[in-house]
């Protein structure tokens, strides 16, 4: 629950009460005699207590298979799912709780819309859109429906702060474009797309729009009916919620077209030697036994970042990212990518020090507490546009704080002594 201090004007939240919601930066403290400065929350988001705690009290207490029983433990888990659909439904402002698919990943996600939307819709000649900037999971599923359907891949470039760049995107609003396929946030320079702006276009040439949400469904408020999108994806394990579950948000019209991915338990209406049915939407697409606890934890994480209060978690983000930026920018040597407006970078810091690999970067910061992800962020397209083969990155959630950031300052001087740079 969320803590405030009230001042004059106004309740502000106490984020460092908040952090106490996390079991886990006092245990590893305790554990390795040293803090945790967690600077990867865009690789995944650390749990609040609450949220482990619904997991660990369903399997205790209420633990039961969805849609397959009449006992009262079936039809309670069966009822908890379905409330956790409409929770997550409103978490994103979505119409119904009947566009709210459940996958197991923002990944899972997109390839069912490619293979079973996608390749319904695009015909030799068409194309798909994506950003220089997205993320493999929003690349290799078009690029591969792009290649089994003779379609076009093609690339919106970006400018020199590595923004989207619509002017140089020619044919993006064409009349061959059956999808324009964008990330929210950057996973590596941090950069919120103009998505209202972008569908507003799009939507004008009646061409459909997903988003990836994944970056930016932890901090950002997001609301599907406002971003007007038709398809949007994100994760839970990076909103606070457990690994294994994810969202498909779709249109309706969008979700009637798709086909899908898997089929199984769960998703028929009848079933014969001749052929089969398929359930309503949303369940024909959710074939399996549904994963409960995971739905219960994505629930419990979006109910918790409500309590909090989005714009508060938002402008928290925002101020230590500013921060973070400013400091890194002072260091001689290093190079921060992307942005140069602190107000559009959302979370995510991407940086190198001239002459290190950012796996030693990384090496030597993790050994002091500090951890950071190096590499190429599952973002070769966007490595290639920088020049580089990859960056360190640093990413903040709300549970962090200055000391963070002036704990990932001293790794980089650390860092740099190290190597004589
Ligand atoms: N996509 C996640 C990241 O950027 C895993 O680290």
């Amino acid at each position: 629950m969320p803590k405030t201090t009230n001042t004059s004007n106004s309740s502000t939240i106490d984020f460092d009460e908040v952090k106490k919601d996390f079991s886990i930066f006092s245990t590893y403290q305790k554990d390795s005699q040293q803090p945790l400065h967690y600077l990867d929350s865009a690789a995944s988001g650390q749990k609040p207590d609450c949220v482990v705690n619904v997991i660990a009290n369903c399997y205790r207490k209420n633990y039961g298979p969805v849609h397959r029983g009449l006992y009262p433990l079936a039809e309670n888990a069966s009822e908890q799912y379905e409330v956790s659909r409409q929770t997550i439904a409103n978490f994103i402002n979505s119409p119904s709780h009947n566009n709210i698919v459940f996958t197991r990943s923002a990944t899972e996600a997109i390839n069912l819309v490619a293979s079973g939307w996608a390749k319904q819709q695009v015909h030799p000649g068409d194309e798909i859109w994506v950003s220089q900037m997205e993320h493999h999971s929003n690349f290799l599923p078009w690029q591969r429906v792009c290649q089994e359907r003779s379609a076009h891949l093609r690339v919106i470039p970006l400018d020199s702060f590595g923004r989207l760049d619509l002017a140089k995107a020619t044919g993006l609003f064409g009349e061959k474009t059956r999808l324009i396929a964008v990330t929210h946030v950057s996973n590596v320079l941090g950069v919120v797309n103009p998505i209202e702006k972008l569908v507003a276009l799009a939507d004008s040439h009646s061409i459909p729009v997903l988003v990836d949400a994944a970056q930016s469904i932890g901090h950002l408020t997001l609301d599907v009916q406002k971003l007007n999108c038709d398809f949007l994806v994100a994760s839970a394990h990076k909103m606070c919620g457990p690994t294994g579950v994810g969202l498909l948000y779709a249109k309706h019209d969008r979700l009637v077209e798709t086909e899908p991915l898997l089929l199984g338990g769960g998703m028929v209406d009848e079933v014969s030697i001749e052929g089969s049915s398929w359930a309503d939407i949303p369940a024909r697409f959710e074939a399996g036994s549904p994963n409960l606890v995971g739905v219960l934890g994505f629930a419990a994480a979006a109910t918790y970042l409500d309590d909090i209060g989005r714009e508060q978690i938002q402008d928290r983000v925002r101020v230590l990212t500013r921060l973070a930026a400013n400091a890194l920018a002072k260091i001689e040597g290093v190079i921060v990518y992307g942005e140069d407006s602190d107000d559009n970078r959302a979370g995510i810091i991407s940086f190198n020090i001239d002459g290190i690999h950012p796996h030693d970067v990384a090496q030597i910061a993790g050994e002091r507490g500090v951890a950071i992800r190096a590499g190429h962020h599952c973002c070769q397209p966007l490595m290639a546009y920088l020049g580089v083969s990859s960056t360190a990155r640093a990413s903040f959630s709300f549970y962090n704080n200055e000391d963070d950031i002036s704990a990932l300052v001293a790794a980089i001087h650390e860092t740099k002594k190290i190597f004589g740079s």
